[in-house]
């Protein structure tokens, strides 16, 4: 078989947080295909990144008080345990904000352009007029329009189901700032996917065997024309107004690429960066006609991968995949509550912090896995019960029962291998080509029940020898180092067939036999008369039902915050150095004087001993007439940053001390501090 040469990409993870199971899992799936392709000789060119864009991710680094840049290399910092852990062997991981994809997605865009794809309209959205945005629907909230549920989402009501848009809230807020939106227009670009050119090539993209079957169900319904005669897919809206972290669109100052424009081009600025880093040629790759382009995905993402991004490929004039791989979701024990003891999630980091094996992980969840796009679950017992019986019971079994008899009984060298021997050989190499078929279609499940049951007969052939009997008996020396070197031949062939899923397992085996790294075009080779092997190590443990427990056990609940009077719980613990943040000022209060238009505002001029004086607006009117405060001392926040009142700037904030609820008794009491403090001391 020739090489191929492919390119290999996972999902794109948003950078707003660690992995969890269900990323783990897809990169497994890959993986495996990616390993099991390797095995074949074939180039294989598999990368990742992180993707960086969009609203959420800004609102959460301004939160964290960090830039956007800042919050995502943070995020990326953590990345590498579990792929490390899990042995995901990506080629390269990158991000989507690096300068390739800020490069290449802007290229992709204008040759969208050039083809007359880009539309200009103009739509009607909320704006937060505090915050100065426009707010994603997830950032609105309101009273739901059906069940009347306070505090709903803008897409959609958690209480009834209910799926709508922002504007048909009652009472809207911003999420983000509590500020009542207001509607404004804004010039939007949309990527014009009804074009019959753009439908046309989606009909024959979808057909052509790059999607799964039941994948293939699901989109027809958006390509074909629905009653009106109309597809139900209609235009894309691929831009946002700033601010906004992405790439900016050009030509067109404060617009940027919406984050699901660029994130698939990722996986091209991914491969771009490793070929820079390696010295290969990125544009000669995607241009030669021969190179495989293949996605793993979920679910959850089908319509952006088997519509949006194959027409922006093919109408940038690019290479469109191949195929895309659809994956089901992963569940824990059906989704349902654990026994008492045991929570819900399996947390892949702690998975890997109790010692467990990944490589149980790695074999389980094949175990599973089809080419179908279906849910699977992870249900512990029968983890620990496929990992001990299949993998310890029957694969390992074969190695521990005869290498001992090889190193203690003939100097750690094969012998003959006599006809019966033989006939399970031949029995095991025949397998090949199918347990090969089975993983390029990515059946992993049926290829490692197809490995199981040569196992099977590998450990009936022992049964039917008993090396351990032979051992015992004079004069059968020569019938026992040939039943062994028959289960060492087998164990080779065996570990051929599980690499893809058991890589550092493999590897530890290959060194064992003192066997050159296991390819497929080697399962009709064998060690051979004479060959030597290394001294049997253990090469797996079983699972341990305690581990399991531990990895369910629930997360210690956090101490109950202890109450005070007044309902308020004492908030959640900081550190010395989150305390240290905020500069805590005593200040005189020089004037103080009534807000006209407010009756709970008062207005304070402060010396905080910088040599000017600062203003301040504070709630306290209900507790203080305005001349008794002035000449008095108290605290005041002195760096929080100036908040713009409609009455004017606040420059801080004073302490007082209320109950949760302020109104009720005994009221408000701005802090005073002992005698002989001065304005400008710190308060620490
Ligand atoms: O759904 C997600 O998690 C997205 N971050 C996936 C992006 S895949 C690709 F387009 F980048
Ligand atoms: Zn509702």
């Amino acid at each position: 078989m020739s090489q191929r040469r492919l390119f290999v990409t996972t999902a794109l993870p948003y950078a707003n947080g660690h992995f969890h199971i269900g990323h783990i899992m897809e990169y497994i799936q890959a993986d495996i295909w990616v390993r099991f392709q390797r095995m074949q000789g074939h180039d294989v060119n598999f990368v990742c990144a992180d993707d960086a864009h969009g609203a959420p991710i800004m609102i959460a680094a301004d939160k964290a008080g960090k830039t956007p840049q800042q919050f995502v290399a943070d995020i990326a910092a953590g990345r590498k345990p579990y792929l490390d852990g899990f042995h995901i062997g990506f080629d390269n991981w990158h991000s989507t904000d690096g300068p390739e994809n800020h490069v290449l997605a802007q290229d992709v865009y204008r040759a969208l352009k050039a083809n007359g794809l880009i539309e200009t309209r103009t739509i009607e959205q909320f704006f937060d007029p505090e915050k100065n945005m426009f707010l994603p629907d997830r950032f609105i909230k309101g009273e739901c329009p059906n069940c009347h549920a306070k505090d709903q989402y803008g897409d959609n009501c958690e209480v009834c189901s209910k799926v709508y848009s922002p504007t048909d809230l009652i009472n809207p807020y911003s999420a983000l700032s509590g500020a009542k939106p207001v509607l404004r227009q804004s010039d939007h670009f949309f990527f014009k996917l009804s074009d019959p050119r753009c439908l046309a090539f989606l009909d024959q993209w979808t057909q052509s065997g790059a999607v799964q079957p039941e994948v293939l169900n699901k989109i027809s319904e958006w390509i074909e024309p629905g009653e009106d005669g109309k597809p139900r897919m209609g235009d894309w809206d691929i831009s946002r107004d700033a601010p906004y972290f992405g790439i900016e669109i050009p030509d067109a100052p404060g617009k940027y690429f919406y984050v699901w424009l660029d994130a698939p081009v990722g996986y091209l600025a991914s491969l771009k960066n490793l070929f820079d880093k390696t010295g290969r040629d990125f544009d000669a790759f995607m241009a030669d006609p021969t190179t495989e382009q293949y996605h793993f995905i979920g679910k959850d993402i089908i319509t952006f991968h088997t519509l949006f991004w194959p027409a922006m490929l093919k109408f940038s004039g690019r290479k469109v995949p191949n195929a895309v791989f659809v994956h089901g979701f992963l569940t824990i024990n059906n989704g349902e509550k654990m026994s008492k003891s045991r929570g819900t999630g399996l947390d892949p980091l702690k998975y890997l912090q109790l010692g467990m094996n990944p490589e149980w992980l790695r074999y389980y969840l094949a175990a599973k896995l089809s080419s179908r796009n279906e849910d699977i679950d992870f249900n512990p017992e029968d983890f620990m019960l496929r990992v001990n019986s299949d993998l310890v019971g029957k694969y390992i079994n074969i190695a521990s029962r005869a290498a001992g008899f090889i190193a203690k009984r003939f100097d750690g060298r094969l012998g003959e291998v006599s006809a019966d021997g033989d006939a399970l050989l031949d029995h095991l190499q025949s397998a090949a080509p199918h347990v090969a078929e089975l993983y390029a279609e990515r059946e992993y499940g049926k290829a490692l029940r197809e490995i199981m049951l040569l196992a099977d007969r590998v450990n009936a052939y022992v049964d039917q020898n008993k090396p351990w009997e032979l051992a015992k008996q004079q004069g059968m020396d020569g019938r026992l180092h040939d039943v062994c070197t028959t289960c060492i031949e087998a164990f080779r062939l065996l570990t051929l067939y599980l690499k893809p899923v058991l890589p550092a397992l493999a590897a530890q085996v290959e060194d064992f036999l003192q066997a050159a790294p296991l390819q497929f075009a080697h399962t009709t080779r064998l060690l051979g008369k004479g060959h030597a092997i290394k001294a049997y190590q253990h090469l797996m443990q079983r699972v341990d039902v305690k581990q399991l427990d531990a990895l369910f056990e629930p997360p210690p609940e956090p101490a109950k915050p202890a109450t005070v009077p007044g309902g308020e719980p004492i908030a959640d613990t900081i550190s010395i150095d989150d305390f240290a943040k905020i500069d805590l000022r005593i200040a005189q209060i020089v004037k103080c004087e009534a807000v006209e238009g407010s009756s709970k505002l008062l207005r304070l001029t402060l010396d905080v001993g910088e040599g000017r004086t600062r203003n301040v607006f504070s709630g306290i009117a209900s507790a203080y007439a305005p001349e008794d405060l002035v000449g008095k001392l108290s605290v005041v926040v002195a760096n929080l940053a100036p908040r713009k009142m409609k009455f004017g700037v606040s420059e801080g904030m004073v302490l007082a001390a209320s109950h949760a609820d302020e109104n009720a008794e005994p009221g408000i009491h701005v802090l005073h501090p002992w005698p002989g403090a001065t304005p400008g001391m710190r308060v620490r």
